[in-house]
This record gives structure tokens, C-alpha cells and sequence, in this order.
């Protein structure tokens, strides 16, 4: 098992990685827990046994579950089995468990104490570590929520294998983000060590940014143009695809700012393609809109703002002219249609 510490001082804790990790959640379990809240999906299919008494609490299926409703029902869940601040949450399955039970787990009592059971590639690199928590709004997406970190992860990668292929490419998609924020020869390691080394990149940003007032934002790398078009809808794209477009089309847009050369870009495309994810823009996409939406992303308090690479390595730049978004994603759009010519 690999253990990853998550450097927060008082609120430091581990992220243990490999096959089997799921065994190991009553070692990681607060003392003196008497009682374990296991909230999962009926699909992730993965049971645990917390080695305390313990009862499950199911959320709906799909992104749509990621709701305030969610959290209340869970919530009155637990006021009626009578769960208390000794006790702990156990949130077992990808980022939508892992984000609403840790909201719902940080929001009940004012707090209650969480550990995340990371069943997808895309939580266990990402969603499930950092104490990011939150549910959608009709209005948009993760824009209630809270900094709960847990106090513990297991990343099981023994239950990746049974993931349907297009959810694991989804983390592939946040995987290959890492390679370009700092883990060199990611793609070479066996899969428990690739786990790890994203895990330890994430937590060195959450130690020294938990709150994201800088460079954890770094960690969006991609997500620019990838939130837009999961937010246009009309693409048959899982987030991890989507940020896959948005790496290469950050380098686009960094290559033309003058800020990285050809050959970085084509960097970001052999990565991409070596994971089997897409790297061009989908068919028909509506690049007006894309701009408009990405003009609303979280980070653009200064004009259009993006996560781009640089000679510095990647970093957020504001104020970026829309001339040179327009021509990198026309240039995008023109590869498209080359390839498919
Ligand atoms: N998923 C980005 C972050 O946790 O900051």
C-alpha cells in the first residue's frame, strides 16, 4: 500500500493507495467511532465493512443526484438513525458520492467526520482528495458547497477494473493533466504508482493553497474549455474527454500568446493520444457560446481567464484577448476537419 500524507496540519491526513485499500477503512476510522454512515450509489457496487456498526445510505444514480435535495435527504437520514459528531461519514464511489456525502457530511451538526472510498480513476486523482465538497444548482454546476477535508482516503485501485471503459478514460483525462504539473514519465509507472504520483502533486497543491487563492487553481488545467462544453451539452463527451480537448486547446492558446513553442504543444497531443482520449473540438461545436460560457468560469474575476502553460510552467493568466481565443479555436476546428477530410 502506498500512503500519501496530505500535509494540513491540525487536519493532516493520508490517502492510502493500492489494491485492497478499500480493507483497510476501520484502520483509518477516528477513534472511538461507534457508528458509520456508508452513503453509496446503487451502481458503484463496491461493499466495505467500516468494522463498527454501520448503515448504508443510498444516494440516486447519475450528476443529476448532486443536489441539495440529496443532501437533505441524506441529512434527515442521518438525524433519524441518530448519527452524532462521533461519528463518521463513509463515502464510497466517484466524485458524485464523494462531493455530496462530503458536503452533507461537513453541513450536518456543523460537521461531521468523513472518509472517502475513491471507486473511480477520476476521485481517486482528483474529486476525492482536497476537501472540495459541493452539489449543483439548476443554475450551475458545483456552486454550493464547502472546503471539508476528510479524514482519510483509500483508493482501491483492485475495483478500477471493473469500470465501464469510458469512466475510466474519464480519468485517464485528469490523469494526463498531471503530466504537465510536474509528474514526468507518468504514463511508464504501473497503475497503483500513477495513482500516487497525481495523489502526491494534489496534495502538495492542497497543503499549500487548501482555500484556492492561487495555485491550487492550477489544478483546472484544461477545465476552461472542458466546463464549457460539458455546460453547451449537445456533445457526447464524460469529463475527463472534455478536459482532454480543453489540455490541447490550452496549449493552442498558449502557443499563440507566444507563452510555449510547437513542440510543447505537441507534447500535449502525444499525452492526450497516448491515453485514447480526444483532442479535437467536437463537431459543430458553437464557439461564440463556448466563449461566452468560458467568460463565466469561476476563475475570470479579470476578463477571460485561463490556466495556461508557460515558460514558468502552468499558471493562471487573466485578461487573455478573445481574438487569440477565437483564432485557437478556430485553429482547432481546422485540424478537425483535416483529420476528417
Ligand atoms: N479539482 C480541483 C481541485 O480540487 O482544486
Amino acid at each position: 500500500m502506498i500512503r500519501v500524507p496530505v500535509n494540513l496540519g491540525a487536519r493532516s491526513y493520508e490517502v492510502l493507495v493500492g489494491a485492497g485499500a478499500r480493507h483497510r477503512l476501520l484502520e483509518v476510522l477516528p477513534t472511538g467511532v461507534q457508528r458509520a454512515a456508508v452513503v453509496t450509489q446503487e451502481s458503484v457496487g463496491v461493499a466495505v465493512d467500516p468494522g463498527v456498526e454501520h448503515r448504508v445510505f443510498l444516494m440516486d444514480e447519475g450528476e443529476e443526484a448532486k443536489s441539495l435535495e440529496t443532501v437533505e435527504d441524506l441529512c434527515r437520514g442521518f438525524a433519524r438513525w441518530g448519527l452524532t459528531r462521533a461519528d463518521v461519514v463513509v463515502a464510497v464511489g466517484g466524485g458524485v458520492v464523494t462531493d455530496t456525502a462530503g458536503f452533507a457530511a461537513a453541513a450536518y451538526h456543523r460537521g461531521v467526520p468523513v472518509v472517502h472510498v475513491a471507486t473511480t480513476l477520476l476521485a481517486q486523482v482528483d474529486a476525492a482528495i482536497g476537501g472540495k465538497t459541493g452539489v449543483n444548482l439548476p443554475e450551475g454546476k458545483n456552486l454550493v458547497g464547502a472546503f471539508w477535508q476528510p479524514v482519510a482516503v483509500l483508493c482501491d485501485t483492485e475495483v478500477l477494473t471493473t469500470l465501464p471503459p469510458r469512466e475510466y478514460a474519464s480519468g485517464l483525462g485528469e490523469m494526463a493533466k498531471y503530466s504537465f504539473l510536474g509528474a514526468q514519465g507518468l504514463e511508464d509507472l504501473p497503475l497503483d504508482e500513477r495513482v500516487a504520483r497525481c495523489v502526491e502533486i494534489k496534495a502538495a497543491v492542497v497543503a499549500g493553497d487548501e482555500r484556492e487563492s492561487g495555485r491550487r487553481a492550477t489544478l483546472n488545467y484544461g477545465h476552461t474549455l472542458a466546463h464549457a462544453l460539458e455546460t453547451a451539452g449537445g456533445h457526447d463527451l464524460r469529463h475527463g474527454e472534455a478536459v482532454a480537448i480543453g489540455l490541447v486547446f490550452a496549449a493552442r492558446l498558449a502557443q499563440r500568446l507566444g507563452r510555449i513553442d510547437q513542440e510543447r504543444v505537441a507534447e500535449h497531443e502525444r499525452v492526450v493520444a497516448g491515453y485514447g482520449l480526444p483532442s479535437r473540438l467536437p463537431a459543430g461545436a458553437d464557439h461564440e457560446r463556448l466563449i461566452e460560457l468560458m467568460a463565466r468560469d469561476k476563475k475570470a474575476l479579470d476578463g477571460l481567464t485561463f490556466v495556461l502553460d508557460g515558460p514558468g510552467g502552468v499558471e493562471v493568466v487573466s485578461d487573455v484577448p478573445r481574438a487569440d481565443v477565437e483564432a485557437a479555436l478556430a485553429a482547432m476546428e481546422e485540424d478537425t476537419m483535416a483529420e476528417s477530410s
